[in-house]
């Protein structure tokens, strides 16, 4: 087969290197990046955030299947005009994924259809209206409706304390955008939870847990996802009920979309909370987690290519899984995320990393005259994987290690201690 991947991060690294198994890829990215050029048979250089520059670079060229990978790229239509132009798509059109770019419109679809996991919530376009909400809500979540990479949610106890903090978190949000959201805070352990869909059926991957906060031991800001790690069909702290009721909210979701006229084809990625009272969505997002997207991509079981295939033509095969534990570490610049350093010099020795048994994945890094250069986002994916999540974590840490420059990581994820410190965490919240 011959497919189209737009997006060039660490992510999309880990689809393509799936997908090289078996089919010839080609990519459409901004700036080289060195890690998913080794494995395209072709690269297009171009702005993958305008569908039309997207269409321009493949003029000319015929593809079997393709996928447009990024939130931004999603939200800008890409796969539309890739439709457009004839070709089969896995991924959502724009007013598919709108069910991430627009977090009014994903809150309104869960009320309306009653999606199980649902929680209040309100759109406020005064300040008035905001403070009135805070006072009635007690502990929130104030966020912008579109795409921030992660870094626009503010939650009380964590980002800010007094209402006085999270009222000016709310005036420059109105001053921006003249709406805010605004959504009880929910108490529990996160988790990932994706799947493949068709449309119309799911077929669900592992869970994943993610760490967003900046530091050791989840303090400091929101990150786009520091590291992750899986443990199989499960979490340590989950139970297999709330596995069960996140795959039926990803399928009531799904339901809910066919039924309004705008189908989901691709990955649906649910971030819910495991709380007392069971399963709340966070959020729904219109793709491939990253880093998420390392540790199950590489548990998969089967052609990517075939499942992508079985995705566009809308009769979605099984997805297989192998049970093996994984944990993924980003380097990340200095600086990240509020000030992360760009355009220096960095360097990672895979071979060495390989022979030690991690896997690296180039994400926001740039080639220029033979050498790496730090993009200003989150620099190389490590992955390790073992029997064990103990193993796992030695392999990524020790993967870590092998890259040099300005460059560091949280060296606590997947780790007993902080995996402990979750199992006990939900343990209390669930007595
Ligand atoms: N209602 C909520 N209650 C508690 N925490 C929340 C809530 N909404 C978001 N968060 C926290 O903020 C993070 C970012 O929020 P999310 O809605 O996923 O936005 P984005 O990923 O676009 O930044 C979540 O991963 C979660 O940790
Ligand atoms: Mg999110």
């Amino acid at each position: 087969m011959k497919i189209l991947i737009i997006g060039s991060g660490a992510r999309e690294h880990a689809i393509i290197k799936r997908l090289a198994q078996d089919s010839q890829v080609y990519c459409v990215m901004p700036k080289k990046n060195p890690g998913i050029v080794k494995l395209c048979k072709k690269i297009f250089l171009a702005d993958i955030e305008n569908p039309l520059a997207v269409t321009d670079a493949i003029k000319g060229e015929t593809f079997d299947l393709a996928f447009a990978s990024p939130d931004a790229v999603l939200a800008a239509g890409v796969s539309d005009a890739l439709i457009h132009e004839g070709i089969k798509v896995a991924s959502p059109t724009k007013a598919a994924a709108r069910i991430e770019w627009d977090k009014s419109h994903m809150r309104k679809l869960t009320e309306k259809y009653s999606i199980k996991g649902r929680i209040k919530f309100r759109l406020v376009k005064t300040e008035k209206e905001a403070r009135e909400t805070i006072e009635e809500f007690g502990e929130v979540a104030i966020k912008p409706l579109g795409l921030t990479g992660g870094k626009g949610v503010k939650v009380s106890g964590d980002h800010f304390q007094r209402i006085e903090e999270g009222m000016e978190y709310v005036h420059s949000l109105l001053q921006k955008d003249k709406i805010a959201l605004i959504e009880e805070k929910v108490e529990g352990e996160e988790f990932s939870l994706m799947c493949f869909s068709d449309g119309k059926t799911i077929a669900p991957m592992p869970p994943v847990q993610d760490h967003k906060r900046a530091f050791l031991a989840d303090t400091g800001p929101n990150t786009g996802g520091m590291g992750s790690y899986s443990t199989g069909a499960i979490l340590p702290f989950l139970e297999q009920s709330d596995i069960d009721e996140a795959h039926e909210i990803l399928q009531r979701t799904i339901d809910a979309m066919a039924n309004e006229g705008t189908p989901f084809k691709g990955v649906l990625y649910g971030q819910f909370m495991a709380t007392k009272k069971g399963i709340r969505i966070i959020e729904f997002n219109a793709r491939f987690a990253d880093p998420e997207s390392m540790n199950v991509l590489a548990l998969l079981e089967g052609s990517l290519s075939q499942i992508l295939m079985s995705i566009a033509e809308g009769k979605l095969i099984k997805a297989k899984f192998s049970n093996d534990a994984t944990v993924v570490k980003y380097l990340v610049p200095n600086g990240y995320p509020d000030k992360p350093l760009k355009d220096q010099e960095v360097k990672i020795d895979e071979a060495a990393a390989k022979k030690q048994g991690a896997e690296i994945y180039f994400a926001s890094v740039y080639e220029k005259d033979n050498k790496t250069y730090l993009g200003g986002s989150r620099t190389f994916g490590i992955l390790g994987r073992g029997k064990t999540l103990d193993e796992a974590e030695r392999i990524a840490e020790e993967g870590c290690g092998f890259g040099k420059g300005p460059i560091w990581h949280r060296k606590d994820i997947g780790t007993k201690k902080l995996v402990q410190k979750r199992i006990d965490h939900m343990r209390r919240i669930r007595s």
